[in-house]
């Protein structure tokens, strides 16, 4: 648990550290998925029902729109902006999670972000609140960020794997992530981050695939693929997600190698943009 009721962003570094278990010991140093072709679940399931069965003696209405097939859905998604993609996932009835969500949750932060965050999907506070990592792994999550001296909202996008809350706090289905996949697929063009950071199994499972246990992630270098117009595809480091943090003291300390690592990466993808951008233009013979 966080102790202190200062936000993260008033904690001094070593007040930080103590907050995520990791003080006197740890200081800073230097150092695409099948999309499930499960059926649209109707806005009203009692409209379908009068579509089909043409109840109080009125004939069947014709569906307003055909039904999209998976690959056209992401299709479609491929193709939005922020604004569209907003709309969309806040009327999204493409899984079972959006019959007992408040209200789905997109994203937060800075949208032309380096660094993009990515959890497992909205626990009960971020369905109530409708925005990510707003409870007690938020607050960890926060002061993680703090001690790399990142802040929400300021070069950081937050997203989830998921964009509804899994009834219960369960861990999303498989066909779940890969129906909300063309979402987090979408968000990750528009932002073009310099380094993803994948919180925990169902993170890793969304972008990486269904590729083994946490801690055979931790450490390995994984690449999304290039977006349009880079050569280079984008740092993905795997770490714990922060719940888990929070009932596994001990693996604390393995978190923030993962996040120093990540910080190395990101200084080293720093340097070769700023290296290529220096580059004279090749002209042509
Ligand atoms: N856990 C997550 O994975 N995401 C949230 O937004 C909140 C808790």
């Amino acid at each position: 648990m966080i102790a202190s009721n200062r936000p993260a962003s008033r904690l001094t570094r070593l007040e930080l550290l103590r907050e995520i278990g990791l003080s006197p010991h740890w200081q800073l140093r230097e150092s695409p998925v099948a999309v499930s072709a499960t059926p649209a679940v109707p806005a009203r399931p009692e409209e379908a029902l009068a579509h089909r069965t043409g109840v109080d003696g009125v004939a069947a209405a014709p569906a307003r729109s055909p039904v999209l097939t998976a690959d056209d859905r992401a299709e479609e998604i491929a193709g939005m902006g922020w604004e569209q993609l907003r709309e969309s996932v806040a009327t999204c009835r493409a899984c079972a999670l959006c019959q007992e969500r408040r209200q789905a949750v997109l994203g937060v932060g800075d949208v032309t972000a380096d660094w993009l965050f990515i959890g497992e999907g909205p626990g009960a506070e971020e369905d109530a609140r409708g925005e990510p990592f707003v409870g007690p792994a938020g607050k960890l999550l926060d002061a993680m960020l703090a001690a790399i001296d990142l802040q929400r909202g300021k070069d950081v996008y937050i997203a989830n794997a998921v964009k509804c809350r899994p009834p219960g706090n369960r861990t999303p289905e498989p066909a779940e992530i890969a129906t909300c996949a063309p979402y987090l697929k979408r968000q990750i063009a528009l932002i073009q981050p310099r380094l993803i950071v994948l919180l925990g199994r169902a993170a890793a499972h969304a972008l990486l695939g269904d590729v083994g246990s946490l801690a055979s992630l931790r450490g390995q270098s994984f690449a999304y693929p290039a977006p349009a117009g880079s050569a280079y595809g984008i740092p993905v480091v795997v770490t714990y997600h922060p719940a888990y943090l929070l009932r596994t003291l001990p693996d604390k300390a393995k978190a923030w190698e993962d996040l120093c690592r990540a910080r190395t990466l990101m200084r080293a993808a720093k340097t070769a943009a700023a290296e290529s951008a220096s580059q004279p233009a090749t002209r042509p013979t």
